[in-house]
């Protein structure tokens, strides 16, 4: 990466999350993570629906992208169909695959997106119509890249030389196709030879912060002090953290944040300690569509994540278990939201809209 202008291919150290190989996907299995490094080779739209249900490609824009080439895999396979049945089969593909997390938007959003690409195709042969998805699904997915980085530019206005810097979940190179969005301008500023340390939280009880976060800036290089998310408040009520940077999985029509469970307490902590939080997300992300964060469906994710760690049980046998994958932060909280286009602040009801309405391709519902 020059000082000019950022690099486009992942961080150095960082497997890249996705790789198209033209009749399969490569998923770097961040199940897996950080104790082996290993693709899974998904060769059907069933399969990469299934990676992403297993959580193996995870992170809001690294599941949309996911999706996108799921789509082009089975539409592939379909290619012997009559036209209108392999019409009828997109739809249902698509909404296969949108179903296979509902609360990241971006997931919606990519399969709206690869089936708007066909509109002015819908009658002609399935083979341009198959080209035509593989270039949306590239295109998808070479435009996260330029989003990372542009977010990882302007992420780094917020950010003072030096900062100690709290995240939660993982919402780096692992979670797009590269750079990431929260630790973007982390990347940035370390390129640039600034100094920034950042604390992450380990995010019980998928453990991204521990197993993913930790690792990816361990092996860039990046100074991080891995936490357990109790230990969050007492770092902060010492002085020991001068903002939070977290991605998200969703933004609704008045700025509430949908992001990883334990996200709104780190959210609460820092209104009640005066520390800025600032939240980075691609567009995509951005869902004016739905009014408010209690309007989002939460994903509920199996006991078991709960009940064991690391396979091995720590709770009671039988005992009643709650696992809600995500939480809202409500606007108020939010310091601003940095994106592609720019940062925008509070009221988020409205600097969202006049940031991103321009180029914003609806979710499919
Ligand atoms: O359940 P996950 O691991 O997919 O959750 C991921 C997050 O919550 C991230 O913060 C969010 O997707 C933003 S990723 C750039």
């Amino acid at each position: 990466m020059t000082r000019a202008s950022a690099s486009l291919s992942p961080p150095p150290g960082i497997p890249a999350s996705l790789r198209w190989e033209g009749t399969s996907l490569a998923v770097l299995d961040q199940t897996a993570l950080p104790h082996e490094i290993s693709y899974r080779a998904c060769d059907s739209l069933e399969a990469v629906r299934d990676a992403i249900v297993r959580m193996q490609v995870r992170g809001a824009p690294a599941i949309g992208i996911a999706a996108a080439w799921g789509l082009v895999l089975g539409m592939q396979q379909q290619a012997a169909l009559p036209p209108d049945a392999w019409l009828a089969e997109l739809d249902r593909g698509a909404r296969r695959l949108a179903s296979a997390r509902p609360t990241a938007v971006n997931l919606a959003w990519a399969m709206n997106r690869m089936t708007i690409a066909l509109r002015p195709l819908r009658t002609a042969d399935t083979q341009a119509a198959i080209a035509r998805l593989t270039d949306e699904a590239a295109a998808i997915e070479a435009e996260d890249r330029a989003i990372c980085a542009a977010i990882g530019e302007h992420g780094m206005a917020v950010i003072p030389e030096g900062a100690r810097v709290l995240t939660h979940c993982n919402a780096g190179a692992l979670a797009v196709s590269a750079w990431g969005t929260a630790l973007a301008p982390i990347y940035r500023m370390a390129a640039l030879g600034r100094a920034v340390s950042v604390f992450a939280d380990e995010t019980r009880p998928v453990l991204q912060g521990a197993r993913l976060t930790a690792w990816e800036l361990q092996q860039a290089g990046i100074d991080v002090t891995l936490i357990t998310d109790s230990m969050a408040a007492h770092l902060m009520a010492r002085g020991e953290i001068d903002l939070v940077l977290v991605g998200t999985d969703r933004i609704t029509a008045n700025g509430d944040v949908v992001n990883k469970i334990g996200t709104l307490g780190v959210a609460v902590l820092a209104r009640h300690f005066g520390i800025p939080f600032w939240v980075a997300c691609p567009s995509s992300t951005w869902d004016p569509d739905t009014a408010c964060g209690a309007d989002v469906e939460i994903e509920e994710r199996s006991a078991q994540e709960v009940t064991h760690l690391g396979g091995v049980p720590v709770a009671a046998p039988g005992v009643k278990v709650r696992n809600p994958a995500f939480d809202v932060t409500p606007a108020a909280l939010v310091t601003g939201v940095i994106t592609e286009r720019g940062i925008a602040r509070q009221p988020l009801a409205s600097t969202l809209g006049t940031l991103l309405q321009p180029t914003r391709i609806t979710a499919a519902r």
